[in-house]
């Protein structure tokens, strides 16, 4: 399956494109410089331009899924929330209806359900997430939206916990590679279709917990 990845030089995005590859797809990795291009074939990628706040469209030509793993980030402001993390990933909701791209994952944030229950800094980001996968969720997609709790750049485990949405100071971090690999496993378990999880760090192998079995 063509899978473009929105977001392919973040953290997620980096380590998801080579286990994409290796799961037998062929990875799209959308970019906003041509100086990444480098680095998404080194992983398997195969780079396209596109800018959330620009043009994206044409990069995802071709794809049979879409993942959302783009963000703007802690250090810029508001501006940049609302035109990234909320009317960016909109907009890339309706060129997958637009384009007949029926598989979507999005990666959201834990709290993202409650928002005005998060940190008051992280508000506006938890709203402008929310905002988003309500929009996915009311459209035609077939949207799995995952919900990871704070990321880390350990090494991954390839264990998760779903657990129940909850922001405070207690639940346990995942790494980036295991929200990566989570990603992977959803393009192939239809169970998740539909689905928002909520995903820690945690000891059930991350396709068992995908499929239920835990
Ligand atoms: N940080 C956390 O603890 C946390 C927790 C839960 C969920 N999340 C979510 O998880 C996802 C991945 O997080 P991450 O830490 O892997 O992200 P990251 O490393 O910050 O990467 C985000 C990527 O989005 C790209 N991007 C930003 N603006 C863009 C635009 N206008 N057009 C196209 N691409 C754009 C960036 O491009 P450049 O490389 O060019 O800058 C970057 O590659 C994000 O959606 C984030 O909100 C994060």
């Amino acid at each position: 399956m063509q899978v473009a990845v929105i977001g392919a030089n973040g953290g997620i995005g980096r380590q998801l494109l080579p286990r994409l590859a290796d799961a037998g797809h062929d990875p799209i990795g959308v970019v906003r410089d041509e100086s990444q291009f480098e680095a998404v074939r080194d992983r398997g990628g195969e780079p396209r331009l596109g800018d959330l706040e620009g043009d994206f469209e044409a990069a995802l030509d071709g794809a049979d899924a879409v993942v959302f793993t783009a963000g703007s980030g802690g250090s810029t402001g508001a501006d940049k929330t609302l035109m990234v993390d909320l009317w960016g990933a909109r907009r890339v909701v309706d060129a997958c209806v637009e384009a007949g791209i029926d598989r979507f994952v999005m990666v959201s944030s834990i709290g993202a359900g409650d928002p005005l229950a998060g940190p008051e800094p992280l508000r506006p980001y938890l709203v402008a997430k929310r905002c988003a996968d309500d929009y996915l969720k009311q459209s035609s997609l077939d949207a799995t939206i995952l919900r990871p709790t704070r990321l880390t750049d350990a090494d991954g485990t390839e264990a998760v916990s779903l657990t129940v949405e909850s922001l405070d100071g207690d639940t346990p971090e995942i790494p980036r590679a295991d929200v990566a690999q989570a990603v992977v496993a959803c393009l192939d378990i239809d169970r998740t279709v539909g689905e928002t999880l909520h995903l820690t760090g945690g000891e059930t192998p991350i396709e068992r917990a995908l499929r239920g079995d835990d």
